[in-house]
């Protein structure tokens, strides 16, 4: 298992280009299994997670070729409508084939995914929202098994905003026979985007990028390219890491405008911003200003980002509180961030932070992959020396991260093989 060893004290300075959006990735390959033919995808990020969508699809049949940040898919010969444990553990994304394997092969069989490390992840909204399509579901030992001949248009409300679930019905409902009307649906910019890819390969949907999405089933779908968003919480990260290092930064092949609840926690926090339509530069004066955060569902502030802003309070000027409305105990981070000498107060789903002067470098372990950039973060302002261990949980989802810290000039490099 590798770690990251990083010397604190570095001002970031440079540019950094942004990679493609994890979760926009994640959720169209899966929706490649609604037309037979060959996919075309660029600006996808290299990432564990990608990779490990790839095996899950190589195994139903899929071809999956990947090129640098190029992917060409094949599902002529899709066979297999299993989705097996041992490959859904890894990454509870894998759920997203469930919605096109029972719309367009009829048959779905796929494990439940666990929880996760800051605990249980339910997916009870995917599987209700399947069976109001018309699906037949079983849980048997462990596995959703669904079968329908043909789905059938249903009214679906979402109780909780559920980026996954969404996109699961979505793929389910737009080749079932008539129109399903799903309220409360996820707004993220990675829905908008699998609704705009949908819509390319012939789907009929209304609503995208709003809570309201109609989708008027058609028979047959057919394959198409794509060009994937940028991942919004990356370039979040790295603007959090230009606040945190008090340097200068802009992050270039972003969309400002997925972005906007940070740069307005950014710029309430004291960061002086200039935002072009494809790039953001921030700069941050020595002294950081205590913001309070809710997260939020989009465009509120990110979950994702959490962990991030709670590192940036950790050496501001006075005290922020730092609530999850999302998931209650994402925390994790919180006893890591101590050790570097942090000092949080954890009350139910909210941090209440009080900034110290300084944080002083100390091993650390990643739980997770927002928690591990976290301490990326802080290490990268701690005095002295900071090692990040486990770092593979920041490989799920940050495509090189120390190449792209280490061009911004700070000290961190990546220390592979032992165990840790
Ligand atoms: C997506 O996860 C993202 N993952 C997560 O990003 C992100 O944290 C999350 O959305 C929230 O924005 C991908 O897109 C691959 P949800 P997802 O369903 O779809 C509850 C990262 O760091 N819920 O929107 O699993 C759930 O418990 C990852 O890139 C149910 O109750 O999240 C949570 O409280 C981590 N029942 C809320 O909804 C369900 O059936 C939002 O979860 C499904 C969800």
């Amino acid at each position: 298992m590798d770690k990251f060893v990083i010397q604190g004290g570095k001002k970031l300075k440079g540019k950094v280009v942004i990679s493609g959006s994890k979760n926009a990735a994640l959720a169209l390959m899966p929706a490649t299994l609604l037309a037979s033919g060959r996919y075309h995808f660029r600006n996808i990020p290299e990432l564990r997670d990608v990779i490990t969508m790839g095996k899950l699809l190589q195994m139903m049949g899929v071809d999956v070729e990947r090129n640098g940040h190029e992917l060409q898919m094949n599902t002529f010969r899709v066979n297999k409508f299993e989705a097996p444990y041992e490959q859904v553990k890894k990454m509870r994304a894998s759920i997203y084939v469930l919605g096109p394997l029972i719309a367009r092969y009829s048959y779905a069989k796929v494990s439940l995914p666990g929880g996760c490390a800051w605990g249980p992840r339910p997916v009870n909204l995917h599987i209700e929202g399947i069976r109001k399509l018309g699906a037949h579901i079983d849980i048997e030992e462990g596995y959703i098994i669904a079968k329908a001949k043909r789905l059938k248009a249903a009214k679906i409300h979402f109780d909780v905003s559920s980026v996954g679930a969404t996109g699961n019905i979505m793929m389910a409902a737009v080749l079932a026979k008539g129109t399903t009307r799903i309220t409360n649906a996820a707004m993220e910019p990675e829905i908008v985007a699998l609704g705009n890819f949908l819509v390319k390969m012939g789907a009929r949907i209304g609503g995208i990028g709003t809570a309201k999405l109609e989708i008027e089933g058609v028979d047959q779908l057919h394959p198409a390219d794509e060009t994937m968003i940028p991942d919004r919480i990356e370039a979040g990260t790295f603007l959090v890491a230009a606040a945190i290092t008090g340097g200068t930064v802009t992050i270039e092949h972003c969309e400002p405008s997925h972005l906007t609840s940070i740069l307005s926690k950014l710029k309430e926090a004291g960061a002086t911003l200039q935002i072009g339509d494809t790039w953001v530069t921030i700069s941050m004066p020595k002294s950081i200003k205590p913001v309070n955060v809710t997260t939020e569902i989009y465009p509120g502030f990110p979950t994702d980002m959490q962990a991030q802003w709670l590192s940036l309070m950790s050496i501001a000027k006075g005290s922020a509180t730092i609530t999850d409305s999302i998931y209650y105990d994402r925390f994790k981070h919180v006893p890591e961030l101590t050790r570097l000498g942090a000092n949080i107060v954890l009350n139910k789903n909210s941090a209440i932070v009080h900034g110290v002067k300084k944080l002083t470098g100390a091993k650390v372990m990643s739980t997770d992959l927002r928690a591990s950039a976290s301490l990326v973060l802080s290490g990268l302002v701690a005095e002295g020396k900071t090692e990040v261990l486990r770092v593979y949980h920041l490989d799920r989802g940050y495509e090189a991260i120390e190449k792209k810290l280490l061009a911004l000039g700070a000290k961190i490099k990546r220390v592979s093989g032992q165990e840790f």
